[in-house]
């Protein structure tokens, strides 16, 4: 039975009632619905708008509602049109009268306005720890490593000499700006919009800040309009998990990459691969894949939020009830990810000695090689020359800089001396840039 009887003859067409309902959804939400309404009730019995006696049923069966639910007691119908609806059914089949005077003063759009609010403070607390454990492990796990020297890449050529810390490092900041980002989005998100009624407000001497306390928010959402219209917060929440995403799409290129044979800096644990169905040599790194391929599922979600958004008039439109898919799945999406992939990181092994040959191998420290002769007098840009020229002989004649021998340097520039063997040495090369080694 839906909420808005009296002005319609007919009952909803059985196709447009399923297409209209969101229960599927949002019935995820239903101790956030409660927990609104608890506060609604108690203010409206204190501000002597319902009775206390009124007030105090609506509470009390209302608990009963929520613990119902939790001990499958209850079954959420499937038909309702939304958690809002079913709860407010529920109550009332259960208390008549009483349960009929819960809505006074208030509105579905503020309502789920409010519950959304609410619910979405559990997801980002649970992002946050995954950040929290993913930084953590990265951390450990360049621990684990920690005179490691790889190559650095630009444009994925070998560039200059750094440490597996150093390069995990990026990851670890970049995961620290994530998690700030959600912080900074759930502190503007704790406003309370309750009280905005349908959009306009209400007429009934009702206490904002009260229900606003009750339900832990900062402040009160000031323009009524606005406090059912709003869903930035979710576009911001949105925003931080695809970020999130292109973090761990990255990583997760990187991991493909450095597991496959031709980089072979690392290994993947069994437990966390797979094989192929024809080719027995195979293991697949799956997992970064999947989240490299998921980061796409959660951008969707951002596009879809925003465009859904971007033509609305005020104020509340039925378009807006698209934004809890939206930001559910995004919450999900990534939730999924990082619970995979912190077990992922625990157990991967690095192999330091394929890193440090590769990064023998490609004249990454040629950089080093032209600081040399700076320290000897020359002119950056001179010295820059000097060794292009020194590297292009090597190439010619299968050296590397290691190799060449010092009456070559010399040949090049007669500033060389042989401390230039020491000064190219990888682990040299990484302690100037002040890595720990
Ligand atoms: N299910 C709706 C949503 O998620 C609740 C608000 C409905 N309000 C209304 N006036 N139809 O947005």
């Amino acid at each position: 039975m839906p909420l808005w009887q009296g002005r319609f003859s007919k009952a909803t067409d059985k196709a447009t009632n399923d297409f209209n309902s969101s229960i599927a959804t949002d019935s995820r939400m239903f101790r956030q619905d409660i927990a609104g309404s608890v506060a609604h009730a108690a203010m409206l019995a204190k501000q002597g708008i319902v009775t206390p006696e009124d007030g105090k049923a609506i509470v009390a069966e209302l608990g009963k509602i929520c613990a119902d639910i939790e001990s499958g007691a209850l079954i959420i119908d499937p038909n309702a049109e939304d958690i809002h609806s079913f709860v407010e059914y529920e109550l009332t089949r259960r208390l008549g009268d009483a349960g009929k005077r819960l809505h006074t003063g208030r509105s579905r759009n503020d309502q789920v306005a409010t519950d959304l609010r609410l619910y979405l403070r559990t997801p980002c607390a649970e992002i946050t720890e995954l950040l929290c454990g993913l930084r953590q492990t990265l951390e450990n796990k360049a621990a684990q490593y920690p005179n490691a020297i790889m190559p650095g890449y630009t444009h994925l050529q070998r560039a200059q000499p750094i440490t597996l810390g150093q390069h995990l490092g990026a990851y670890v900041a970049m995961l620290m700006r994530d998690i700030d980002r959600i912080s900074d989005a759930a502190r503007r998100m704790n406003v309370s919009p309750l009280g905005s009624g349908a959009l306009a407000g209400t007429t009934y001497p009702i206490d904002r800040k009260n229900t606003a306390a009750a339900l832990g928010f900062d402040d009160v959402a000031f323009n009524t309009l606005d406090g059912v219209a709003d869903r930035d917060y979710c576009v911001e929440l949105a925003a931080a998990l695809s970020l999130i995403m292109v973090h761990l799409s990255r990583l997760s290129e990187e991991m493909i990459l450095w597991c496959s044979w031709e980089f072979k800096f690392a290994e993947l644990d069994d437990a966390f691969s797979t094989g192929s169905s024809i080719m027995p040599q195979k293991k697949n790194p799956d997992i970064p894949e999947l989240v490299r391929g998921k980061s796409g599922r959660v951008f969707g979600d951002l596009m879809g939020l925003l465009t859904m958004l971007k033509g609305l008039p005020l104020a509340y439109n039925k378009d807006m009830q698209e934004d809890k898919d939206a930001i559910f799945d995004a919450f999900d999406t990534v939730k999924l990810c990082l619970t995979t992939y912190i077990p992922m990181v625990k157990t991967m092994r690095f192999l330091p000695e394929n890193m440090r040959a590769a990064a023998a191998g490609g004249f990454i420290n040629a950089t080093d090689c032209a600081d040399f002769l700076v320290g000897k007098g020359l002119p950056f840009r001179d010295a820059y020359k000097a060794v292009g020229e020194i590297v292009a002989l090597c190439i010619r004649s299968g050296h590397t800089l290691e190799t060449l021998p010092l009456d070559e340097y010399q040949a090049a520039c007669p500033l060389f001396d042989d401390g230039v063997f020491e000064a190219i040495r990888l682990e040299n090369c990484v302690a100037r840039r002040g890595m720990k080694i």
